[in-house]
């Protein structure tokens, strides 16, 4: 052992993400995930993918899963990404992202992945009777991400801890092999107020496609009027709209609307209390309502289009995998020949 710094990673900077086609999108995706992509998207190259192979992890009825790809991919066409800039495309469909996660498998350590929350979160109580995949899922998510050597993955906060443990296995990787530099350790973007929304019933907990009550989330195909009576029985408090973010501490439903309003509206959370301090929810939730709707619906709007046209949509998706299959490539060569393989 020496003690080096490692090499740093003097590739291009590369953009990453993907959504699991696993239930109805939220609001917590669209701001957390699908608004980043479509801004990075002008920035940077930039992957865009549909986790079908995570969403297998718990059971999805098989004569609706190709189904659930296709109401991703027009989410995030709905939502502004173009398939001329971005390469859009389902998981399953490069089956170099399954051969990489099970050489990754054999890289990280056992005592990393029992320190993930959410498979405790999502295993709960029977964690002897979950998959093996959902156990090994955060592996999986490296691969998808090194295989293209993204350095930048616009996720929500709580995918925090996955990209922690990508860095650990890219950094492993690269020493274990002596191939310093080889994989960047890459950056999660979860900045601004849309990176962690809140239930609407509950402040305290996260907005989630598995939560069972359909009134804790805004779906983007949820019509207006859905929207509007969500956010006015969202739990809230009595007290007015204070003037600092300071003085919403212990009070999470207002924060989380707050919060809500800041992301939709494109302004910091300081901005919108400056607007609307010493008012109370009876004032502030009807224009929460108004803002929620002329953003959502339109969205809600281009996705039941786009769905109604279901070859369309294949098209973007056999083309983003062509792409995303000769990106894949030459890395998946190269780790082939670094671990040793046969005629590699
Ligand atoms: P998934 O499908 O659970 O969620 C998709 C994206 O939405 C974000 N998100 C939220 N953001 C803010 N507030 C919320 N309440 C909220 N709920 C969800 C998530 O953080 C995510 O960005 N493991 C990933 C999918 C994945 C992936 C990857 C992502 C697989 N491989 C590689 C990035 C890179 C997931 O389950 O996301």
């Amino acid at each position: 052992m020496t003690d080096q710094a490692p090499v740093a990673y003097s590739g291009p900077e590369r953009v990453l993400s993907g959504v699991q086609p696993s239930g109805a999108l939220h609001l917590g995706n669209y701001l957390g995930a699908l608004v980043k992509f479509t801004k990075l998207q002008h920035e940077m190259d930039t992957f865009i993918f549909v986790a079908d192979l995570h969403a297998i992890t718990v059971w999805q009825e098989p004569a609706r899963l190709a189904d659930q790809v296709r109401e991703i991919t027009a989410a995030y066409l709905a939502s502004g990404l173009d398939p001329e800039k971005a390469t859009i495309f389902p998981q399953s469909a490069v089956p170099a992202h399954a051969e990489l996660a099970w050489i990754f498998n054999c890289v990280a350590r056992l005592g990393w992945l029992d320190r993930m929350t959410q498979f405790k979160e999502k295993s709960g109580k029977h964690k002897e009777r979950s998959s093996v995949g959902l156990y090994t899922y955060p592996v999986l998510q490296a691969a998808d991400i090194l295989l293209y050597k993204a350095t930048r993955v616009p996720v929500g906060d709580d995918q925090r801890q996955h990209l922690e443990l990508t860095r650990d296995i890219a950094a492993k990787f690269n020493h274990d092999f002596g191939a310093e530099g080889y994989f960047p350790l890459p950056e999660a973007l979860t900045q601004g107020p849309g990176s962690r929304i809140m239930s609407l019933r509950d402040g305290s907990a996260k907005m989630s496609k598995s939560d069972p009550s359909d009134n804790s989330r805004l779906n983007l195909l949820d019509e207006p009027d859905l929207i509007a009576q969500k956010i006015r029985k969202a739990k809230t408090d009595p007290e007015p709209l204070p003037e600092t973010l300071d003085e919403l501490k212990g009070r999470p439903e207002a924060e989380n609307l707050i919060g809500i309003y800041a992301a939709l509206d494109g302004r910091s959370a300081e901005q919108v209390l400056a607007e609307f301090a010493g008012q109370g929810f009876g004032a502030f939730k009807p224009k929460l309502a108004d803002l929620a709707v002329a953003r959502l619906g339109p969205v809600g709007d281009q996705m039941r289009r786009l769905m109604a046209d279901p070859a369309e949509i294949d098209k973007v998706l056999a083309r983003g995998a062509e792409r995303a299959r000769e990106a894949a490539a030459p890395t998946l060569a190269e780790v082939r020949r670094q671990v040793g393989f046969w005629g590699a």
